[in-house]
Protein backbone atom coordinates (compact mmCIF):
# COMPACT_ATOMS: atom_id res chain seq x y z
CA UNK A 1 0.00 0.00 0.00
CA UNK A 2 1.86 2.50 -1.22
CA UNK A 3 2.05 6.29 0.53
CA UNK A 4 1.31 9.48 -1.46
CA UNK A 5 1.31 13.05 -0.70
CA UNK A 6 -1.81 14.84 -1.61
CA UNK A 7 -1.47 18.81 -2.59
CA UNK A 8 -4.78 19.94 -2.45
CA UNK A 9 -5.92 23.40 -4.37
CA UNK A 10 -5.71 25.72 -1.29
CA UNK A 11 -1.68 24.64 -0.86
CA UNK A 12 -2.78 22.04 2.12
CA UNK A 13 -0.67 18.76 2.20
CA UNK A 14 -2.10 15.32 3.86
CA UNK A 15 -0.78 11.73 3.26
CA UNK A 16 -2.82 8.92 2.55
CA UNK A 17 -2.35 4.94 2.17
CA UNK A 18 -3.22 4.46 -1.32
CA UNK A 19 -4.94 0.83 -2.52
CA UNK A 20 -3.03 -0.65 -5.14
CA UNK A 21 -5.52 -1.75 -7.88
CA UNK A 22 -7.34 1.71 -7.81
CA UNK A 23 -6.97 4.23 -10.13
CA UNK A 24 -5.31 7.22 -8.47
CA UNK A 25 -8.47 9.14 -9.00
CA UNK A 26 -10.51 6.44 -6.81
CA UNK A 27 -7.62 6.20 -3.95
CA UNK A 28 -7.67 10.13 -3.61
CA UNK A 29 -11.38 10.06 -3.95
CA UNK A 30 -11.63 7.21 -1.46
CA UNK A 31 -9.72 9.18 1.19
CA UNK A 32 -11.84 12.68 1.18
CA UNK A 33 -10.15 14.47 -1.93
CA UNK A 34 -13.66 15.74 -2.90
CA UNK A 35 -12.30 18.82 -5.04
CA UNK A 36 -11.33 15.70 -7.42
CA UNK A 37 -14.91 16.08 -9.16
CA UNK A 38 -13.90 12.78 -11.53
CA UNK A 39 -17.28 13.44 -13.12
CA UNK A 40 -17.48 10.74 -15.98
CA UNK A 41 -16.49 8.24 -13.19
CA UNK A 42 -12.73 7.46 -15.09
CA UNK A 43 -13.88 6.81 -18.18
CA UNK A 44 -11.67 9.15 -19.38
CA UNK A 45 -13.92 11.93 -20.86
CA UNK A 46 -14.01 14.58 -18.38
CA UNK A 47 -10.57 15.88 -17.53
CA UNK A 48 -11.79 17.06 -14.30
CA UNK A 49 -9.57 14.55 -12.97
CA UNK A 50 -6.62 16.24 -13.54
CA UNK A 51 -3.39 16.67 -11.44
CA UNK A 52 0.79 16.96 -11.66
CA UNK A 53 2.74 14.70 -10.62
CA UNK A 54 6.27 14.58 -8.98
CA UNK A 55 8.74 14.54 -11.71
CA UNK A 56 10.48 11.76 -10.25
CA UNK A 57 7.41 9.68 -10.80
CA UNK A 58 6.59 10.65 -14.68
CA UNK A 59 8.82 7.59 -16.05
CA UNK A 60 7.37 5.05 -13.31
CA UNK A 61 3.79 5.21 -14.46
CA UNK A 62 2.42 3.85 -17.75
CA UNK A 63 2.75 6.11 -20.89
CA UNK A 64 -0.51 8.47 -21.78
CA UNK A 65 -2.84 7.06 -23.78
CA UNK A 66 -3.55 9.39 -26.83
CA UNK A 67 -6.78 9.83 -25.86
CA UNK A 68 -5.59 11.17 -22.01
CA UNK A 69 -3.00 13.78 -23.92
CA UNK A 70 -6.26 15.02 -26.35
CA UNK A 71 -8.52 15.52 -23.38
CA UNK A 72 -5.61 17.22 -21.38
CA UNK A 73 -5.00 19.11 -24.62
CA UNK A 74 -8.56 20.85 -23.20
CA UNK A 75 -7.09 22.11 -20.06
CA UNK A 76 -5.85 25.43 -19.99
CA UNK A 77 -3.40 24.24 -16.87
CA UNK A 78 -1.99 21.46 -18.64
CA UNK A 79 1.91 20.43 -18.07
CA UNK A 80 4.52 18.17 -19.15
CA UNK A 81 3.30 16.94 -15.43
CA UNK A 82 -0.34 16.53 -15.91
CA UNK A 83 -2.16 13.38 -16.08
CA UNK A 84 -5.73 12.34 -15.56
CA UNK A 85 -5.88 10.93 -12.74
CA UNK A 86 -8.37 7.81 -13.74
CA UNK A 87 -5.76 7.26 -15.89
CA UNK A 88 -2.68 6.38 -13.90
CA UNK A 89 -2.88 2.99 -11.64
CA UNK A 90 -1.98 2.67 -8.33
CA UNK A 91 0.87 0.51 -7.69
CA UNK A 92 3.21 -0.06 -5.16
CA UNK A 93 6.14 1.74 -7.24
CA UNK A 94 3.63 5.08 -6.68
CA UNK A 95 5.49 5.00 -2.95
CA UNK A 96 6.90 8.66 -2.01
CA UNK A 97 4.75 10.02 -4.74
CA UNK A 98 3.52 14.07 -3.96
CA UNK A 99 0.56 14.25 -6.70
CA UNK A 100 -0.75 17.81 -6.43
CA UNK A 101 -4.67 19.00 -7.80
CA UNK A 102 -4.48 21.04 -10.62
CA UNK A 103 -6.64 23.96 -11.00
CA UNK A 104 -9.99 23.89 -11.87
CA UNK A 105 -10.57 24.75 -15.37
S1 LIG B 1 -12.59 10.99 -14.21
FE1 LIG B 1 -13.19 11.83 -16.11
S2 LIG B 1 -11.36 11.85 -17.25
FE2 LIG B 1 -10.77 11.05 -15.34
Amino acid sequence: MPTLTVVTRNGDTREIDATTGLSLMEALREHGVDELMALCGGCCSCATCHVYLDPAFVDVVPAKSGDEDDLLDSSSHKTELSRLSCQVPVSDALDGLTVTIAPED
